[in-house]
């Protein structure tokens, strides 16, 4: 192993100056949000309420890229571009073939890829005048990383977060209110949408979204933040796969397969998405491979259909694969991946088959991180631990195979905060819990009555 280069690395003048948009690229026109009261399709003015208009019109720009603000770029430098690792120790341990590559969001102050989208979410709100943001948390990295960039930028920040995550990580909230945020456990008895899901105590991303959406909508200096799903986060996510183009370059390899978690999507579209692209465009063949918790595995037994993106039923009704908005997935301790949903462009890919997915379990997931940890140092969050289950997987395939496959995959944030987690799987005492088809038969009888969209 010795002389081999092992971090890819490049300097801040990289830093890439655009987002790339995946929306143009794709095929067959996109299918617009619904209005929750109206059920027919939502336009910018109806999202005005929540957001600014700098990034309305980012989530419906027909713009193959779109500039980066300088001033936003200029906060990336703080921890941007993130190292490209070539895991060889990890290759070694498994005795395979297979060249992995990992690209790490570890890096940043709250410590995973959500701060890419805080920075440039603040940064629109508060050229808008907006005083206040309120959202939602469930592993508490979005939670930390909005409360990160609005003390940057001045403005307060309240969060809701997810009760089964509030326990588990009391550490996620103190830092939040280190950077200045309130937080409160959800759900909570400060508002409707709350106190109508109290026996609910375990909490859900969809519960905690009502609370965060029924504060902005009642406070005209609030407006509401989302850490996933909506195209614009995944916009923001793309200056991963870019950097990691060129990183990838700097090692003179191509992926033959690109491997990412999916809580909402954003983390893997970041990386995905320029990778994608080039595969849309007929310029490359990488495979896609989206990795879900096997007790929420919206993308493999999910239902394609418009849902809200809550539970309550504020939001906009979106074309997704679904659980429904009012299912409450057992509490694992990947708590960013305990969504009902998923983002909408990667939905798309995922039933057009340019994406496919995969569900694991918590013990196999834990195994995974352990593996790495033990040979590449790094203590992964149970979320990428995920898509380091089908790493595994692949490179052993390979090694059966004898064939030199290229993996690369997104390690999107550390585990610092998830030691509980590590300490319950190391005691042995990590539950599996089942998905149940019944209760998830039951949450779709509650869809609301729209027709399944068609493309
Ligand atoms: C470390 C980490 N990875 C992944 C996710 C899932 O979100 P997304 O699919 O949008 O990347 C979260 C969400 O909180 C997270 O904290």
């Amino acid at each position: 192993m010795a002389d081999e280069q092992t971090k890819y690395q490049l300097s801040e003048s990289e830093i890439p100056t655009q987002w790339i948009n995946l929306l143009p690229d794709l095929p067959g026109d996109p299918l617009p949000p619904l209005h929750p009261g109206t059920l027919q399709p939502a336009g910018p003015d109806d999202l005005a309420p929540l957001f600014p208009m700098g990034l309305i019109q980012q989530e419906v720009s027909p713009e193959p890229e779109i500039d980066i603000p300088a001033e936003a770029r200029d906060v990336y430098r703080l921890w941007r571009p993130t190292p490209l690792y070539r895991a060889r120790r990890l290759e070694a341990a498994l005795e395979t073939p297979a060249h992995i590559y990992y690209k790490y969001e570890g890096v940043s102050p709250p410590g995973s890829h959500k701060p890419n989208t805080a920075v440039a979410q603040v940064y629109e709100n508060a050229r808008a005048g907006v005083k206040k943001l309120a959202t939602e948390t469930g592993a508490g990295q979005w939670g930390s990383a909005l409360a990160f960039a609005c003390q940057l930028y001045g403005l307060e920040c309240e969060v809701f977060m997810v009760g089964s995550s509030y326990d588990q990580k009391p550490y996620r909230r103190t830092m939040m209110e280190t950077w200045g945020a309130t937080v409160h456990r959800s759900p909570s008895d400060l508002t409707e949408a709350g106190r109508s899901q109290a026996d609910h105590p375990t909490g859900s991303l969809g519960i905690a979204i009502s609370e965060a959406v029924e504060v902005a909508a009642g406070d005209p200096s609030c407006n509401y933040a989302l850490g996933s799903v909506l195209n614009h986060v995944l916009l923001h996510q793309t200056v991963i796969g870019q950097e990691a183009m060129s990183q990838m370059e700097l090692a003179g390899e191509e992926p033959d397969v690109l491997i990412g978690c999916v809580g909402g999507g954003s983390n893997f579209a970041g990386l995905a998405f320029p990778f994608v692209r080039r595969v849309l465009r007929g310029e490359a063949e990488t495979r896609f491979v989206a990795a879900e918790p096997a007790a929420c595995p919206t993308l493999t037994r999910g239902v394609y259909r418009y849902d809200f993106g809550d539970t309550v039923g504020l939001t906009p009704l979106m074309p997704m694969y679904t659980l429904g908005h009012d299912f409450v997935p057992p509490p694992v301790h990947a708590g960013g991946l305990r969504y009902h949903g998923d983002a909408p462009m990667l939905c798309g890919l995922v039933k057009a088959g340019a994406v496919e997915a995969r569900a694991f379990r918590q013990n196999e997931t834990f195994d995974a991180a352990l593996r790495f940890a033990r040979t590449e140092g790094i203590i992964p969050a149970p979320e990428p631990a995920h898509a380091i289950r089908a790493v595994i997987d692949e490179a052993e395939e390979a090694r059966e195979a004898g064939e030199e496959r290229v993996i690369l995959f997104g390690l999107c944030g550390h585990g610092h905060f998830d030691l509980a987690a590590y300490e319950a799987y190391l005691a042995g005492e990590l539950e599996d819990p089942e998905f149940s088809e019944a209760e998830m038969e039951a949450a779709i009888q509650r869809l609301p009555e729209v027709p399944a969209p068609s493309s």
